[in-house]
């Protein structure tokens, strides 16, 4: 049953919101489990789309899974099929992250190729030359990746030409039950690698160099680890979702359970544009600004700012007092809400991987279409604005990475609900 989101605008948000653990965060380590000799718990887990996707994988393999209440019991032991198939993969491109665990486990593997997505042709060339690197030896035959290491992968140096944030998690993976020791050079620092290094760590792996750009991993020559229950971290996505929805109806709102420190680019930006913020240890509250000044921005690798936030700052830039240029510098398409955000009134002009957004915009709410996980946040926050009501479809970009979505901004005092198309 296809369902859509009816939001009516001009309405000011109040209150507190629980920001959910890291889809970004929990995809990685529950492929990781794959590597473990043990059953294990990971708790904070997001109840979303992504996640149930991979765990239906993992039980395709053979694992035993079980989601409740935010929390996973897995057992990978009995898994024996190291082909992940397409139908599932096609759903969600992160199936790739079960590339590197299977091929370092069983020797061979077949993954179906991630196919692209609306924001870019989404390659994984860097994840297979690195594997290659180890030994491995991978094939493309229709449309999977067939990868074969049958003497086990070979720790060596791999430089990533560009960062990679699940090429990076793909090779940790596997560098952890490779044959002698594996060199990271340029891999990927986000919140989300570290939390994984962090869990490889805890099973017995020495890994140093965690939270820079290198890494030193001493694989286990093929043993299977003792992976430790774990707790993943809160969504820094999310969390900056619902600080621009305060910020776009320039409100006072509570975020909690979150981790300042990972979403220092976003607040800092905010508070350029005229916000203000109480921090404590793990909550944070935004303060509404006299006026809410315009900003440039450029997307980069963390801790530079996310190119999953963009989308939501464009919406909050339609409201800002002036011009805002807004550089898309990881994606070659992660414009897609331009076009949906236009039809709701908003003066945005494109040009390359640059967006200028005019602000002092009044939205006028409208029908309009999801395309892409953030994107479709996006749009939440425009009709937060918008004089009438929105109607946002195909809100299943939505479910893929929003916990409760419309529960949580209703808890805020928005006025939205979700109906049968
Ligand atoms: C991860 O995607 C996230 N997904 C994305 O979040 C996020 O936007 C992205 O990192 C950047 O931060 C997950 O963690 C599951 P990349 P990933 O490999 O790993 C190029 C969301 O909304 N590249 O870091 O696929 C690539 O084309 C999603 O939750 C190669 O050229 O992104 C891109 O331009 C969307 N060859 C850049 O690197 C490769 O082999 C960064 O991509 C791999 C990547």
């Amino acid at each position: 049953m296809l369902h859509y989101l009816s939001i009516k605008g001009k309405q000011k948000l109040k209150g507190s919101v629980c920001i959910s653990g890291a889809k970004n965060a929990a995809l990685p380590l529950l492929a990781a489990t794959l590597l473990s000799k043990n059953e294990i718990t990971l708790s904070n887990i997001p109840e979303v789309v992504d996640v149930k996707t991979l765990l239906k994988l993992l039980e395709n393999l053979g694992a035993k899974t079980n989601l409740e209440k935010n929390i996973v019991t897995i057992n990978t032991v009995p898994v024996k099929s190291a082909c992940a198939n397409y139908d599932i993969v096609r759903k969600m491109r992160a199936s790739i992250l079960t590339l590197g665990p299977l091929l370092a486990r069983f020797g061979h593997c077949e993954v179906s190729m991630p196919g692209g997505c609306a924001i870019g042709q989404r390659p994984i060339d860097l994840h297979l030359k690195a594997l290659e690197q180890m030994g491995a030896t991978i094939e493309l035959k229709q449309g999977y990746v067939v990868a074969k290491a049958p003497d086990g992968l070979k720790g060596t140096t791999i430089i990533f030409d560009k960062v990679t944030v699940t090429g990076s998690e793909n090779i940790l993976m596997a560098a952890a039950l490779a044959h002698g020791v594996t060199k990271l050079v340029n891999v990927a620092k986000e919140p989300e690698v570290v939390q994984l290094c962090e869990f490889l760590k805890e099973a017995g792996v020495s890994i140093d160099g965690i939270g820079t750009s290198n890494l030193t991993i001493v694989g286990s020559y093929g043993e299977l680890l003792d992976l430790k229950d774990i707790k993943v971290i809160p969504d820094r996505i999310e969390a900056g979702t619902y600080l621009c929805a305060g910020a776009i109806t320039n409100s006072k709102i509570t975020i909690v359970n979150v981790i300042p420190k990972h979403i220092e680019s976003i607040t800092l930006k905010l508070k350029q544009m005229g916000f203000n913020f109480n921090i404590n240890e793990n909550s944070i509250t935004l303060l509404p600004a006299l006026e809410i000044k315009p900003s440039d921005i450029e997307t980069s690798e963390y801790p530079g700012f996310p190119t999953d936030v963009q989308a939501q700052f464009m919406a909050l830039c339609t409201q800002a007092n002036g011009t805002s240029i807004i550089d898309e510098k990881l994606f070659e398409n992660r414009f897609m809400h331009v076009s949906e955000m236009t039809r709701m009134g908003a003066n945005i002009k494109l040009k390359g991987h640059s967006a200028t957004v005019e602000g002092n915009m009044d939205l006028i709410g409208a029908d309009v279409m999801a395309t892409d996980l953030r994107a479709s946040s996006a749009l939440v926050l425009a009709a937060l604005v918008a004089k009438g009501t929105t109607r946002i479809h195909r809100i299943y970009h939505l479910d893929r990475g929003y916990e409760n979505l419309e529960g949580k901004f209703s808890a805020l005092g928005a006025n939205i609900e979700r109906l049968e198309e």
